[in-house]
C-alpha cells in the first residue's frame, strides 16, 4: 500500500493544469514562422500554418487542452503505430519482424532504407515498413483500413472519426516514392496480391482526420498498457504497448529520434499533418499540433511545446 500511495503522489505532482498549457502554447505561438507546411502531398499545403493546439490526458483520465482543439488534421504517420498494433495482434510479433527490422535510422521517413541491400524495411515507422505492416493486416480490399479506423475510433472513443477523401486522392495521385517501395517489396516477396489495394489502404489510413485531443488519447493508450483513458481494458496488453513505445522511441521521429530522445526523452510519433502523439509511460498522453514542419518532417512548434512541457513537469524518462 505504501508503494501505491507514493506512486500516486508522484503522478499527482506531474498532473498538467490549464494554466501550464496556456502559457506553453502562448510562448510557442509564433514558432510556425520558422517551419514549413508539407506540400509534397498537395492537399496538405492548404493547412492554416498558424493553427496550434496542445492537449494532455492526465493519468486519472482527465483531459486538459489549449488552442485550436476542434481543428481537424490528418493523422498521417501516427497511424503507423495503430497499424503495427493490429498486425502484431493478428500474426504475432515474430511473423511481422521477420519481414522488417527493429532498427533506428539516420534516414528520412520516405527513404528506401535497406530495401535493396537487406531486402527488408528498417522498421515499421518509416514509410516502407509501414506500407508493409498495413499489407500484413488480414482481410480483402478495404478491410485492413477499416480495422485501423475502427481501432482509432475505439482508442479515442470517438465514432465521428473518418478519413479525408481529398487528402487520400492527393496522396494516391502523387505518392510515387511510396508506390516504388510497394513494388520493390512485391518483387522481394514481402507483399503478395494484385493491384494496388494494399498500398491504397496505407494512403487511406494516413488520411484519417483527428484532433489534438484524439492524439493525447492515443498517447495515453500506449503509455498505459493499451488501456483506454476511460479505463476500458478491452485491449490491455503490456507486452504490445512495450513494443509500440520502443519503436516510437527509436524511430517515431525518424532521423531526429536520437536528438529527440536526448531532449524530450519520451516515446513519440509524428505525422506530416503536423501532429505529434507522446506517451509518458505508465502515466499520461500528450497531443501536439501545428502544421509547420522542420526539415525532418516533424511539427516544429509541436516539438517545442512538448519540450517545454517535459521540462516544466520533469517528464523525461531519463
Ligand atoms: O506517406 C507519406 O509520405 C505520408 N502519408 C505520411 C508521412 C509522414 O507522416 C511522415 N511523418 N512525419
Amino acid at each position: 500500500a505504501q508503494q501505491t500511495t507514493s506512486t500516486a503522489t508522484v503522478k499527482d505532482a506531474k498532473k498538467i493544469d490549464q494554466a501550464t498549457l496556456n502559457s506553453i502554447l502562448e510562448k510557442n505561438s509564433q514558432r510556425f514562422k520558422l517551419g514549413k507546411v508539407a506540400d509534397y502531398i498537395p492537399e496538405l499545403g492548404k493547412a492554416n500554418a498558424q493553427s496550434i493546439a496542445l492537449s494532455v490526458v492526465n493519468n486519472d483520465g482527465t483531459l486538459v487542452s489549449a488552442g485550436d482543439i476542434h481543428q481537424k488534421f490528418t493523422i498521417q504517420s501516427i497511424s503507423k503505430i495503430i497499424a503495427l498494433m493490429i498486425a502484431v495482434q493478428e500474426s504475432g510479433e515474430k511473423a511481422v519482424f521477420e519481414k522488417m527490422g527493429y532498427f533506428g535510422t539516420d534516414k528520412p521517413f520516405n527513404h528506401f532504407g535497406n530495401l535493396e541491400t537487406m531486402g527488408k524495411p528498417l522498421n515499421p515507422m518509416m514509410n516502407a515498413g509501414a506500407i508493409l505492416t498495413t499489407a500484413l493486416i488480414k482481410g480483402n480490399a478495404e478491410e485492413p483500413f477499416a480495422k485501423i479506423l475502427k481501432m482509432i475510433r475505439f482508442i479515442t472513443n470517438n465514432e465521428q472519426i473518418d478519413y479525408s477523401h481529398a487528402v487520400y486522392n492527393s496522396e494516391r495521385e502523387t505518392g510515387h516514392r511510396n508506390r516504388g517501395m510497394f513494388y520493390i517489396m512485391r518483387n522481394n516477396g514481402l507483399i503478395d496480391g494484385e493491384g494496388e489495394e494494399k498500398l491504397n489502404n496505407y494512403f487511406k489510413q494516413c488520411s484519417i482526420e483527428i484532433t489534438v485531443e484524439d492524439l493525447a488519447k492515443i498517447g495515453y493508450f500506449f503509455a498505459n498498457h493499451c488501456v483506454r483513458y476511460d479505463g476500458n481494458k478491452q485491449f490491455q496488453d503490456p507486452n504490445l504497448s512495450q513494443l509500440i513505445q520502443s519503436q516510437m522511441l527509436i524511430a517515431g521521429m525518424y532521423e531526429f529520434s536520437g536528438e529527440y530522445a536526448r531532449t524530450v526523452g519520451l516515446p513519440s510519433k509524428s505525422g506530416v499533418g503536423g501532429g505529434i502523439a507522446v506517451s509518458v509511460p505508465r502515466n499520461m498522453g500528450i497531443g501536439a499540433f501545428s502544421p509547420a514542419l522542420d526539415q525532418h518532417g516533424n511539427s516544429l512548434a509541436g516539438y517545442h511545446m512538448i519540450l517545454d512541457l517535459v521540462n516544466a513537469k520533469h517528464l523525461s524518462l531519463f
